[in-house]
């Protein structure tokens, strides 16, 4: 049984406060922080780099679960392995001629390779990625368009999630863009097992209450399933 794993998008929290942002959530119950990393070219905004990856991980032991929407991620695979990132997630629509070595790269530096796709492409682009001597091992369905937090949620991305699973019964499926409890219940019976939440989380009185929600609804679906 895969394990599920929520984890608050930091892109909602005061990155002028980010160290206490992130001990506030893991005392409220996070299992990962899921860190957005935006580059202006591969989506319209600019986020953080290594650098902020670096002297977070000066303060807290937490899994840090970095999206990189960038265009040419091979280029941040040493920096952000330096940096403490723990997981590293690429773009499968940037990544198409060599994703072999990146995987390669990524588990070489002691991160969890992963792979992520936009709304728009089919879930059939990932399966040569987790097949073969070097897999990666955690997909992460985008269900808002990268970029922006506070988006809403795409349910017919559910397929996707769906397709994976029913294939790959052990694998970590992260879902990202519009999670909260009024969609958390389709994501989980899906079969999505790590939750990306940031405005939900964020912008609730009791994150911790949205939290423990969070991972109820996955460990409820996975009991009924
Ligand atoms: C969007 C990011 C998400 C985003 C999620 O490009 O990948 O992680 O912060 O935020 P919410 O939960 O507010 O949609
Ligand atoms: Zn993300």
């Amino acid at each position: 049984m895969v394990q599920p794993k929520i984890a608050p998008s930091m892109l909602s929290s005061d990155f002028a406060n980010l160290a206490s942002e992130a001990e506030r959530m893991i005392r409220c119950g996070a299992d990962w922080l899921h860190m957005d990393i935006m580059d202006g070219h591969f989506v319209p905004n600019l986020t953080i780099g290594a650098p902020v990856i670096e002297s977070l991980r000066k303060h807290t032991q937490a899994y840090l679960d970095c999206h990189l929407m960038v265009t040419n991620p091979i280029d941040y695979v040493e920096p952000f392995g330096k940096a403490g990132a723990s997981g590293f997630t690429f773009h499968v629509e940037v990544s198409k001629d060599n994703w072999q070595e990146l995987v390669q790269k990524i588990k070489s530096k002691g991160m969890k390779p992963g792979v992520s796709l936009k709304p728009g492409t089919p879930v059939e682009e990932v399966f040569p990625l987790l097949e073969g001597e070097n897999p990666v091992e955690m997909v992460l369905i985008m269900t808002v368009e990268p970029g922006f937090g506070g988006q809403k949620f795409m349910p017919e991305m559910m397929d996707k999630v769906r397709v994976l699973r029913k294939k790959y019964p052990s694998l970590d499926i992260e879902v990202d863009g519009g999670l909260g409890p009024s969609t958390i219940d389709l994501a989980a019976s899906a079969g999505a097992n790590c939750i990306v939440a940031g405005s939900s989380v964020f912008g609730a009185p009791d994150p911790a209450h949205v939290i423990s929600l969070l991972y109820k609804s996955v460990e409820n679906a996975q009991k009924s399933s």
